[in-house]
Protein backbone atom coordinates (compact mmCIF):
# COMPACT_ATOMS: atom_id res chain seq x y z
CA UNK A 1 0.00 0.00 0.00
CA UNK A 2 1.27 3.55 -0.35
CA UNK A 3 2.22 5.80 2.13
CA UNK A 4 0.18 8.77 3.38
CA UNK A 5 0.67 11.96 2.01
CA UNK A 6 3.78 13.53 1.75
CA UNK A 7 6.63 16.17 0.52
CA UNK A 8 10.28 14.99 0.10
CA UNK A 9 13.01 17.41 -0.18
CA UNK A 10 15.96 16.54 -1.54
CA UNK A 11 19.17 18.84 -0.24
CA UNK A 12 21.82 18.09 -2.57
CA UNK A 13 19.70 17.67 -5.64
CA UNK A 14 22.23 17.91 -8.57
CA UNK A 15 24.49 15.85 -6.70
CA UNK A 16 25.99 12.40 -7.46
CA UNK A 17 23.90 10.08 -5.17
CA UNK A 18 20.52 11.81 -5.73
CA UNK A 19 21.08 10.61 -9.26
CA UNK A 20 22.47 7.50 -8.85
CA UNK A 21 20.79 5.91 -5.87
CA UNK A 22 17.76 8.31 -5.13
CA UNK A 23 15.87 8.98 -8.08
CA UNK A 24 16.37 5.38 -9.49
CA UNK A 25 14.95 4.30 -6.33
CA UNK A 26 12.01 6.77 -6.55
CA UNK A 27 11.13 5.88 -10.04
CA UNK A 28 11.16 2.05 -8.58
CA UNK A 29 8.63 3.23 -6.31
CA UNK A 30 6.61 4.96 -8.83
CA UNK A 31 6.70 2.12 -10.77
CA UNK A 32 5.52 -0.11 -8.15
CA UNK A 33 2.64 2.31 -7.22
CA UNK A 34 4.15 2.87 -3.41
CA UNK A 35 4.88 6.36 -3.83
CA UNK A 36 1.90 8.66 -2.15
CA UNK A 37 -0.70 9.80 -4.04
CA UNK A 38 -0.62 12.67 -2.50
CA UNK A 39 2.92 13.89 -3.31
CA UNK A 40 6.00 16.24 -4.08
CA UNK A 41 9.48 15.96 -4.39
CA UNK A 42 11.33 19.11 -4.02
CA UNK A 43 15.06 19.49 -5.34
CA UNK A 44 17.82 21.96 -3.55
CA UNK A 45 21.10 22.76 -4.69
CA UNK A 46 23.25 25.83 -5.01
CA UNK A 47 23.13 24.50 -9.02
CA UNK A 48 21.64 26.80 -11.52
CA UNK A 49 19.13 24.72 -12.47
CA UNK A 50 15.54 24.87 -13.77
CA UNK A 51 12.86 22.17 -11.98
CA UNK A 52 12.42 21.01 -16.12
CA UNK A 53 16.59 20.81 -16.27
CA UNK A 54 16.68 18.98 -13.10
CA UNK A 55 14.05 16.44 -14.10
CA UNK A 56 15.90 16.27 -17.82
CA UNK A 57 19.08 15.47 -16.20
CA UNK A 58 17.39 12.99 -13.77
CA UNK A 59 15.80 11.06 -16.85
CA UNK A 60 18.64 10.93 -18.95
CA UNK A 61 20.91 9.13 -16.05
CA UNK A 62 17.84 7.03 -15.26
CA UNK A 63 18.21 6.08 -19.22
CA UNK A 64 22.10 5.72 -19.12
CA UNK A 65 21.13 2.72 -16.36
CA UNK A 66 18.83 0.88 -18.55
CA UNK A 67 20.49 -2.30 -19.97
CA UNK A 68 23.45 -1.89 -17.60
CA UNK A 69 23.30 -4.56 -14.74
CA UNK A 70 26.31 -3.14 -13.27
CA UNK A 71 23.83 0.40 -12.34
CA UNK A 72 22.96 0.71 -8.90
CA UNK A 73 19.52 0.72 -10.18
CA UNK A 74 17.57 -2.32 -11.10
CA UNK A 75 15.79 -0.45 -14.33
CA UNK A 76 14.74 -3.10 -17.31
CA UNK A 77 13.46 0.14 -19.19
CA UNK A 78 11.96 3.76 -18.46
CA UNK A 79 8.33 3.46 -17.98
CA UNK A 80 7.57 6.46 -19.32
CA UNK A 81 4.22 6.53 -17.76
CA UNK A 82 6.04 5.89 -14.41
CA UNK A 83 8.31 9.12 -14.97
CA UNK A 84 5.87 11.31 -15.87
CA UNK A 85 3.43 10.38 -12.62
CA UNK A 86 6.53 11.01 -10.88
CA UNK A 87 8.11 14.25 -12.92
CA UNK A 88 4.30 16.07 -12.57
CA UNK A 89 5.24 16.29 -8.60
CA UNK A 90 9.18 17.60 -9.09
CA UNK A 91 9.99 20.87 -8.15
CA UNK A 92 13.51 22.78 -7.88
CA UNK A 93 14.70 25.26 -5.51
CA UNK A 94 17.80 27.00 -5.54
CA UNK A 95 19.38 28.27 -2.97
CA UNK A 96 22.50 28.02 -0.99
CA UNK A 97 22.25 25.34 2.17
CA UNK A 98 24.33 28.15 4.80
CA UNK A 99 22.19 30.85 4.64
CA UNK A 100 18.51 31.47 5.99
CA UNK A 101 17.35 32.75 3.24
CA UNK A 102 16.84 29.55 1.59
CA UNK A 103 14.94 28.00 4.24
CA UNK A 104 12.48 30.87 4.34
CA UNK A 105 11.86 30.53 0.23
CA UNK A 106 11.82 26.62 1.22
CA UNK A 107 9.29 27.20 3.73
CA UNK A 108 7.01 29.34 1.68
CA UNK A 109 7.65 26.51 -1.31
CA UNK A 110 6.15 23.91 0.88
CA UNK A 111 3.38 25.95 1.53
CA UNK A 112 2.28 26.29 -1.33
CA UNK A 113 3.06 22.78 -2.37
CA UNK A 114 0.43 21.85 0.35
CA UNK A 115 -2.02 23.51 -1.23
CA UNK A 116 -1.82 22.21 -4.39
CA UNK A 117 -0.58 18.31 -3.45
CA UNK A 118 -2.39 18.00 -0.38
CA UNK A 119 0.45 17.04 0.95
CA UNK A 120 -0.73 17.30 4.43
CA UNK A 121 2.10 19.27 5.99
CA UNK A 122 4.30 16.02 6.23
CA UNK A 123 8.09 16.69 4.77
CA UNK A 124 10.92 14.16 4.67
CA UNK A 125 13.76 16.04 4.68
CA UNK A 126 17.00 14.03 2.85
CA UNK A 127 20.19 15.46 3.56
CA UNK A 128 22.40 14.01 0.48
CA UNK A 129 24.81 16.17 0.95
CA UNK A 130 28.29 16.33 2.04
CA UNK A 131 28.69 15.61 5.63
CA UNK A 132 29.98 18.72 7.11
CA UNK A 133 26.83 20.07 6.01
CA UNK A 134 24.61 17.46 7.92
CA UNK A 135 24.54 19.76 11.68
CA UNK A 136 24.33 23.34 10.11
CA UNK A 137 21.69 21.90 7.54
CA UNK A 138 20.10 20.39 10.34
CA UNK A 139 20.18 23.91 12.59
CA UNK A 140 18.99 26.11 9.90
CA UNK A 141 15.77 23.36 9.26
CA UNK A 142 15.20 24.20 13.06
CA UNK A 143 15.83 27.52 13.00
CA UNK A 144 13.35 28.39 10.40
CA UNK A 145 10.37 26.11 12.28
CA UNK A 146 10.29 23.23 9.66
CA UNK A 147 11.01 20.84 12.25
CA UNK A 148 7.66 21.76 13.99
CA UNK A 149 5.10 18.73 14.00
CA UNK A 150 2.31 21.44 14.99
CA UNK A 151 1.51 19.31 18.56
CA UNK A 152 1.53 15.89 15.51
CA UNK A 153 -1.08 17.62 13.41
CA UNK A 154 1.73 16.78 10.90
CA UNK A 155 5.26 15.03 10.66
CA UNK A 156 8.84 16.29 9.92
CA UNK A 157 11.33 13.49 9.58
CA UNK A 158 15.56 14.40 8.58
CA UNK A 159 17.12 11.03 6.85
CA UNK A 160 21.16 11.77 7.43
CA UNK A 161 23.17 9.98 4.88
CA UNK A 162 26.34 8.53 6.04
CA UNK A 163 29.67 9.10 7.12
CA UNK A 164 27.61 9.91 10.51
CA UNK A 165 30.73 11.88 11.97
CA UNK A 166 34.30 10.52 11.28
CA UNK A 167 35.26 9.56 14.56
CA UNK A 168 33.98 9.15 18.47
CA UNK A 169 33.87 12.87 19.26
CA UNK A 170 32.65 13.98 15.68
CA UNK A 171 29.78 11.28 15.70
CA UNK A 172 28.67 12.73 19.37
CA UNK A 173 29.05 16.29 18.27
CA UNK A 174 26.81 15.79 15.45
CA UNK A 175 24.22 13.89 17.66
CA UNK A 176 23.91 16.11 20.02
CA UNK A 177 23.29 19.18 16.83
CA UNK A 178 20.67 16.89 15.42
CA UNK A 179 19.05 16.34 18.95
CA UNK A 180 18.77 19.55 19.40
CA UNK A 181 16.78 20.29 16.66
CA UNK A 182 15.01 16.79 16.51
CA UNK A 183 13.09 14.66 18.72
CA UNK A 184 15.12 10.87 17.68
CA UNK A 185 11.83 9.74 16.56
CA UNK A 186 12.05 12.28 13.86
CA UNK A 187 15.90 11.60 12.90
CA UNK A 188 16.52 8.27 10.35
CA UNK A 189 20.27 7.85 9.90
CA UNK A 190 20.45 6.01 7.11
CA UNK A 191 22.67 2.80 6.15
CA UNK A 192 21.68 1.46 2.56
CA UNK A 193 22.99 -2.14 3.63
CA UNK A 194 19.99 -2.44 5.90
CA UNK A 195 17.75 -1.93 2.80
CA UNK A 196 19.40 -5.30 1.05
CA UNK A 197 16.58 -8.16 1.31
CA UNK A 198 19.54 -10.05 1.93
CA UNK A 199 20.65 -8.11 5.17
CA UNK A 200 17.05 -8.32 6.51
CA UNK A 201 17.01 -12.09 5.35
CA UNK A 202 19.17 -12.77 8.01
CA UNK A 203 16.77 -12.08 10.89
CA UNK A 204 14.35 -14.25 8.99
CA UNK A 205 16.75 -17.25 8.76
CA UNK A 206 17.68 -17.34 12.72
CA UNK A 207 14.01 -16.15 13.86
CA UNK A 208 11.83 -17.90 11.20
CA UNK A 209 13.53 -21.62 11.37
CA UNK A 210 13.55 -23.66 14.49
CA UNK A 211 17.06 -25.58 13.16
CA UNK A 212 19.71 -22.87 13.44
CA UNK A 213 19.13 -20.79 16.29
CA UNK A 214 20.21 -23.87 19.03
CA UNK A 215 22.91 -24.00 17.22
CA UNK A 216 23.88 -20.46 16.92
CA UNK A 217 26.29 -20.00 20.00
CA UNK A 218 29.99 -20.34 21.05
CA UNK A 219 29.00 -24.01 21.63
CA UNK A 220 28.68 -24.81 17.93
CA UNK A 221 30.00 -22.04 16.04
CA UNK A 222 33.93 -22.03 15.84
CA UNK A 223 34.42 -18.86 13.81
CA UNK A 224 32.59 -16.25 11.89
CA UNK A 225 34.01 -14.55 8.66
CA UNK A 226 32.02 -11.75 7.03
CA UNK A 227 33.61 -10.41 3.94
CA UNK A 228 32.47 -7.15 1.98
CA UNK A 229 34.58 -7.22 -0.71
CA UNK A 230 34.67 -4.99 -4.16
CA UNK A 231 35.87 -4.78 -7.58
CA UNK A 232 35.98 -0.87 -7.94
CA UNK A 233 38.60 1.36 -6.66
CA UNK A 234 37.47 4.47 -5.46
CA UNK A 235 36.30 6.16 -8.67
CA UNK A 236 35.68 9.85 -8.67
CA UNK A 237 35.80 9.77 -5.20
CA UNK A 238 39.93 10.34 -4.37
CA UNK A 239 38.73 13.55 -2.17
CA UNK A 240 36.03 11.91 -0.46
CA UNK A 241 38.36 8.96 0.42
CA UNK A 242 41.79 9.91 0.92
CA UNK A 243 40.47 11.41 4.30
CA UNK A 244 37.92 8.66 5.10
CA UNK A 245 39.63 5.54 3.76
CA UNK A 246 38.24 1.38 3.87
CA UNK A 247 37.26 2.06 7.97
CA UNK A 248 35.47 4.91 7.89
CA UNK A 249 33.86 4.09 5.24
CA UNK A 250 32.70 0.70 5.52
CA UNK A 251 33.24 -1.02 9.44
CA UNK A 252 31.26 1.13 11.55
CA UNK A 253 28.00 0.97 9.32
CA UNK A 254 28.16 -1.66 6.83
CA UNK A 255 30.17 -3.96 8.29
CA UNK A 256 28.76 -3.72 11.17
CA UNK A 257 25.06 -3.76 10.54
CA UNK A 258 25.75 -7.31 9.08
CA UNK A 259 27.50 -8.39 13.08
CA UNK A 260 24.33 -6.99 14.84
CA UNK A 261 22.02 -9.09 12.37
CA UNK A 262 24.05 -11.92 12.90
CA UNK A 263 24.85 -11.76 16.38
CA UNK A 264 21.80 -10.31 18.02
CA UNK A 265 19.42 -11.94 20.76
CA UNK A 266 15.98 -12.76 19.22
CA UNK A 267 13.60 -9.51 19.77
CA UNK A 268 10.32 -9.86 21.11
CA UNK A 269 8.53 -8.01 18.07
CA UNK A 270 9.34 -6.93 14.57
CA UNK A 271 9.31 -3.22 15.88
CA UNK A 272 11.90 -1.17 15.59
CA UNK A 273 11.95 -0.27 18.99
CA UNK A 274 12.93 -4.71 20.16
CA UNK A 275 15.41 -4.45 17.27
CA UNK A 276 16.93 -1.59 17.85
CA UNK A 277 17.79 -2.12 21.48
CA UNK A 278 19.28 -5.76 20.45
CA UNK A 279 21.17 -4.42 17.87
CA UNK A 280 22.54 -1.96 20.46
CA UNK A 281 23.26 -4.67 23.14
CA UNK A 282 25.84 -6.34 20.27
CA UNK A 283 27.78 -3.32 19.73
CA UNK A 284 27.58 -2.70 23.60
CA UNK A 285 29.51 -6.19 24.14
CA UNK A 286 31.98 -5.34 21.40
CA UNK A 287 35.46 -4.78 23.37
CA UNK A 288 37.46 -1.36 22.59
CA UNK A 289 39.63 -2.59 18.97
CA UNK A 290 43.15 -2.95 20.10
CA UNK A 291 45.43 -2.21 17.26
CA UNK A 292 47.19 -5.04 16.93
CA UNK A 293 43.24 -6.96 15.86
CA UNK A 294 43.46 -4.76 13.13
CA UNK A 295 45.36 -4.84 9.24
CA UNK A 296 45.16 -2.11 7.03
CA UNK A 297 46.11 -2.33 2.93
CA UNK A 298 46.41 -0.27 -0.08
CA UNK A 299 46.03 -1.22 -3.47
CA UNK A 300 49.03 -1.49 -6.17
CA UNK A 301 48.40 -1.15 -9.72
CA UNK A 302 47.09 -4.81 -10.81
CA UNK A 303 44.40 -6.40 -12.98
CA UNK A 304 40.97 -6.70 -12.15
CA UNK A 305 38.64 -9.08 -13.86
CA UNK A 306 40.73 -8.78 -16.91
CA UNK A 307 41.60 -5.30 -16.92
CA UNK A 308 44.64 -3.45 -15.79
CA UNK A 309 43.70 -0.92 -13.24
CA UNK A 310 46.52 1.87 -11.50
CA UNK A 311 47.31 1.45 -7.79
CA UNK A 312 45.54 3.94 -5.53
CA UNK A 313 47.99 6.52 -5.20
CA UNK A 314 47.97 7.07 -9.10
CA UNK A 315 44.04 7.41 -8.51
CA UNK A 316 42.60 11.20 -9.01
CA UNK A 317 42.80 13.69 -6.49
CA UNK A 318 44.89 11.06 -4.09
CA UNK A 319 48.64 11.93 -2.69
CA UNK A 320 51.57 10.14 -4.31
CA UNK A 321 52.28 9.04 -0.61
CA UNK A 322 48.72 8.81 0.35
CA UNK A 323 48.88 6.53 3.63
CA UNK A 324 45.21 5.89 3.05
CA UNK A 325 43.70 2.31 3.73
CA UNK A 326 41.73 0.99 0.90
CA UNK A 327 41.47 -2.20 2.93
CA UNK A 328 40.76 -3.40 6.19
CA UNK A 329 40.66 -6.95 7.94
CA UNK A 330 39.77 -6.80 11.99
CA UNK A 331 39.32 -9.68 14.40
CA UNK A 332 37.09 -8.64 17.58
CA UNK A 333 34.98 -10.82 19.92
CA UNK A 334 31.77 -10.34 21.25
CA UNK A 335 31.57 -10.41 24.97
CA UNK A 336 28.27 -12.44 26.15
CA UNK A 337 27.00 -15.58 26.99
CA UNK A 338 26.17 -16.36 23.24
CA UNK A 339 29.77 -15.22 21.63
CA UNK A 340 32.33 -15.48 24.41
CA UNK A 341 35.55 -16.58 22.88
CA UNK A 342 34.24 -16.89 18.70
CA UNK A 343 36.74 -15.42 16.96
CA UNK A 344 34.79 -12.52 14.25
CA UNK A 345 36.77 -11.64 11.61
CA UNK A 346 35.82 -8.78 9.43
CA UNK A 347 36.99 -7.79 5.69
CA UNK A 348 36.45 -5.23 3.44
CA UNK A 349 38.93 -3.45 0.62
CA UNK A 350 38.61 -1.97 -3.13
CA UNK A 351 39.74 -3.37 -6.23
CA UNK A 352 39.84 -7.17 -4.90
CA UNK A 353 39.00 -10.11 -7.07
CA UNK A 354 35.23 -10.42 -6.82
CA UNK A 355 32.47 -7.90 -6.19
CA UNK A 356 31.00 -10.64 -3.54
CA UNK A 357 29.38 -9.62 0.02
CA UNK A 358 29.12 -12.81 2.17
CA UNK A 359 28.85 -13.89 6.16
CA UNK A 360 29.91 -16.81 6.84
CA UNK A 361 29.53 -19.42 10.06
CA UNK A 362 31.61 -22.23 10.12
CA UNK A 363 30.64 -24.56 12.84
CA UNK A 364 33.11 -26.78 14.75
CA UNK A 365 34.25 -30.19 13.64
CA UNK A 366 32.63 -33.61 14.42
CA UNK A 367 34.64 -34.43 17.99
CA UNK A 368 35.59 -38.04 16.60
CA UNK A 369 35.48 -39.64 13.11
CA UNK A 370 35.29 -43.30 12.77
CA UNK A 371 36.45 -43.62 9.52
CA UNK A 372 39.60 -45.01 8.42
CA UNK A 373 42.40 -42.92 7.06
CA UNK A 374 40.26 -40.23 8.38
CA UNK A 375 41.56 -37.68 10.78
CA UNK A 376 39.18 -34.95 12.71
CA UNK A 377 41.37 -32.52 10.95
CA UNK A 378 40.86 -33.51 7.54
CA UNK A 379 37.35 -33.47 7.59
CA UNK A 380 36.33 -30.45 5.64
CA UNK A 381 34.61 -28.02 7.96
CA UNK A 382 30.84 -27.29 7.77
CA UNK A 383 30.13 -23.14 6.28
CA UNK A 384 26.97 -22.03 6.18
CA UNK A 385 27.24 -18.93 3.83
CA UNK A 386 25.18 -16.15 3.92
CA UNK A 387 25.45 -14.20 0.55
CA UNK A 388 24.64 -10.94 0.52
CA UNK A 389 25.55 -9.64 -3.03
CA UNK A 390 25.57 -10.72 -5.54
CA UNK A 391 23.94 -13.78 -6.29
CA UNK A 392 22.08 -13.78 -3.42
CA UNK A 393 21.64 -16.78 -1.12
CA UNK A 394 22.77 -19.27 1.17
CA UNK A 395 24.76 -22.07 1.10
CA UNK A 396 25.32 -24.91 3.66
CA UNK A 397 28.76 -27.40 3.09
CA UNK A 398 28.54 -30.60 4.27
CA UNK A 399 30.63 -34.60 4.00
CA UNK A 400 28.94 -36.48 2.47
CA UNK A 401 30.14 -40.36 1.32
CA UNK A 402 32.01 -39.56 -2.57
CA UNK A 403 30.33 -42.59 -4.06
CA UNK A 404 32.12 -45.97 -5.04
CA UNK A 405 33.04 -48.76 -3.07
CA UNK A 406 35.16 -46.98 -0.15
CA UNK A 407 34.07 -45.02 2.53
CA UNK A 408 35.47 -41.83 1.42
CA UNK A 409 34.39 -38.34 2.52
CA UNK A 410 33.62 -35.41 0.13
CA UNK A 411 32.05 -32.06 0.75
CA UNK A 412 29.65 -30.67 -0.76
CA UNK A 413 27.16 -27.61 -0.74
CA UNK A 414 23.62 -27.45 -0.50
CA UNK A 415 22.42 -23.99 -2.24
CA UNK A 416 20.17 -21.52 -1.89
CA UNK A 417 19.56 -19.29 -4.42
CA UNK A 418 16.85 -16.18 -4.59
CA UNK A 419 16.73 -16.40 -8.11
CA UNK A 420 15.69 -19.68 -8.17
CA UNK A 421 13.02 -19.04 -5.99
CA UNK A 422 11.43 -15.80 -6.42
CA UNK A 423 10.85 -14.13 -9.55
CA UNK A 424 11.73 -10.75 -8.26
CA UNK A 425 14.71 -9.78 -7.81
CA UNK A 426 16.42 -8.07 -4.50
CA UNK A 427 16.00 -4.67 -4.73
CA UNK A 428 19.32 -2.28 -4.23
CA UNK A 429 18.40 -0.87 -0.49
CA UNK A 430 16.95 2.76 -1.18
CA UNK A 431 13.36 1.41 -2.26
CA UNK A 432 12.71 -0.12 1.25
CA UNK A 433 13.95 2.33 3.08
CA UNK A 434 12.84 5.78 1.87
CA UNK A 435 9.30 3.86 1.96
CA UNK A 436 9.68 2.79 5.75
CA UNK A 437 10.93 6.75 6.20
CA UNK A 438 7.53 7.80 4.59
CA UNK A 439 5.15 5.60 7.00
CA UNK A 440 7.49 5.96 9.52
CA UNK A 441 9.22 2.85 10.67
CA UNK A 442 12.26 3.44 12.25
CA UNK A 443 13.45 -0.54 12.69
CA UNK A 444 15.92 -0.33 9.36
CA UNK A 445 17.56 2.96 10.78
CA UNK A 446 20.27 3.90 13.52
CA UNK A 447 19.63 5.47 17.15
CA UNK A 448 21.69 7.60 18.43
CA UNK A 449 23.17 5.37 21.12
CA UNK A 450 23.87 2.77 17.82
CA UNK A 451 26.25 5.06 16.34
CA UNK A 452 28.43 6.17 19.15
CA UNK A 453 28.87 2.85 20.08
CA UNK A 454 30.24 1.66 17.00
CA UNK A 455 33.27 4.59 16.63
CA UNK A 456 33.84 4.06 20.41
CA UNK A 457 34.29 0.29 18.64
CA UNK A 458 36.69 1.37 16.27
CA UNK A 459 38.58 4.69 17.91
CA UNK A 460 41.47 3.05 19.14
CA UNK A 461 42.42 1.79 15.61
CA UNK A 462 41.58 5.31 14.25
CA UNK A 463 44.11 6.46 16.83
CA UNK A 464 47.20 4.39 16.30
CA UNK A 465 47.18 4.17 12.48
CA UNK A 466 46.96 8.20 12.57
CA UNK A 467 49.59 8.28 15.07
CA UNK A 468 51.65 5.82 12.92
CA UNK A 469 52.22 5.75 9.15
CA UNK A 470 51.65 2.09 7.37
CA UNK A 471 54.72 0.53 6.00
CA UNK A 472 54.94 -1.19 2.84
CA UNK A 473 52.25 0.61 1.16
CA UNK A 474 50.50 -0.17 -1.42
CA UNK A 475 50.69 -4.03 -0.17
CA UNK A 476 48.40 -6.28 -2.06
CA UNK A 477 47.72 -6.22 -5.90
CA UNK A 478 44.95 -4.69 -7.37
CA UNK A 479 42.69 -8.10 -8.36
CA UNK A 480 43.83 -9.88 -5.15
CA UNK A 481 42.53 -10.86 -2.03
CA UNK A 482 44.22 -8.28 0.38
CA UNK A 483 47.48 -8.26 1.98
CA UNK A 484 49.49 -11.37 3.19
CA UNK A 485 49.22 -9.44 6.76
CA UNK A 486 45.43 -10.13 6.86
CA UNK A 487 46.46 -14.31 6.53
CA UNK A 488 48.58 -13.58 9.38
CA UNK A 489 46.17 -12.04 11.64
CA UNK A 490 43.42 -15.67 11.66
CA UNK A 491 47.27 -17.42 11.21
CA UNK A 492 47.18 -16.76 15.04
CA UNK A 493 44.17 -18.54 15.95
CA UNK A 494 44.67 -21.30 13.92
CA UNK A 495 42.31 -20.29 10.73
CA UNK A 496 42.91 -19.32 7.18
CA UNK A 497 40.42 -16.51 4.99
CA UNK A 498 37.91 -18.15 2.97
CA UNK A 499 38.62 -17.00 -0.51
CA UNK A 500 36.72 -14.07 -2.21
CA UNK A 501 34.64 -15.65 -4.44
CA UNK A 502 31.02 -16.07 -5.87
CA UNK A 503 29.58 -19.29 -4.70
CA UNK A 504 29.50 -22.44 -7.42
CA UNK A 505 26.40 -23.44 -7.29
CA UNK A 506 26.95 -26.25 -9.17
CA UNK A 507 27.87 -27.51 -5.52
C1 LIG B 1 29.11 3.15 0.29
C2 LIG B 1 30.60 3.41 0.34
O1 LIG B 1 28.51 3.51 1.50
O2 LIG B 1 28.89 1.78 0.05
C3 LIG B 1 31.25 2.99 -0.95
O3 LIG B 1 30.84 4.78 0.58
C4 LIG B 1 30.91 1.54 -1.26
O4 LIG B 1 32.66 3.17 -0.90
C5 LIG B 1 29.40 1.30 -1.18
O5 LIG B 1 31.38 1.25 -2.55
C6 LIG B 1 29.06 -0.17 -1.30
O6 LIG B 1 27.67 -0.33 -1.43
P1 LIG B 1 27.03 -1.43 -2.39
O7 LIG B 1 25.57 -1.33 -2.17
O8 LIG B 1 27.47 -1.11 -3.77
O9 LIG B 1 27.60 -2.74 -1.93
Amino acid sequence: TPPGPCAMVIFGAGGDLTKRLLMPALYNLSHEGLLPENFAIVGVDLADMTAESWRDSLLAMLKSFVGNSESESDLDHVDQESWNRLAAHMSYVRGDLTSDDLYHALGEHLDRLEDRYKTGGNVLFYLAVADRFFGPTVEHIGHAGLADEKDGKRWRRVVIEKPFGHDLPSARTLNKQVLGVLEENQVYRIDHFLGKETVQNIMALRFGNGLFEPIWNRDRIDQVQITVAEVVGVEKRGKFYERTGALRDMVPNHVFQLLAMLAMEPPVSFDAASIRAKKAEVFASVKPLSPHDAVRGQYGPGTVQGEEVPGYRQEPDVAPDSATETYVALRLYIDNWRWAGVPIYLRTGKHMSQRTSEIAVRFKQAPYAPFEDTEVSTLSPNWLALQIQPDEGISLQFEVKRPGPLMELAPVRMNFRYSDWFKQEPNVGYETLIYDVMIGDQTLFQRADQVDETWRVVQPVLDAWAAQKPEGFPNYASGSDGPVEADDLLRENGHYWRPVRLPDHRG
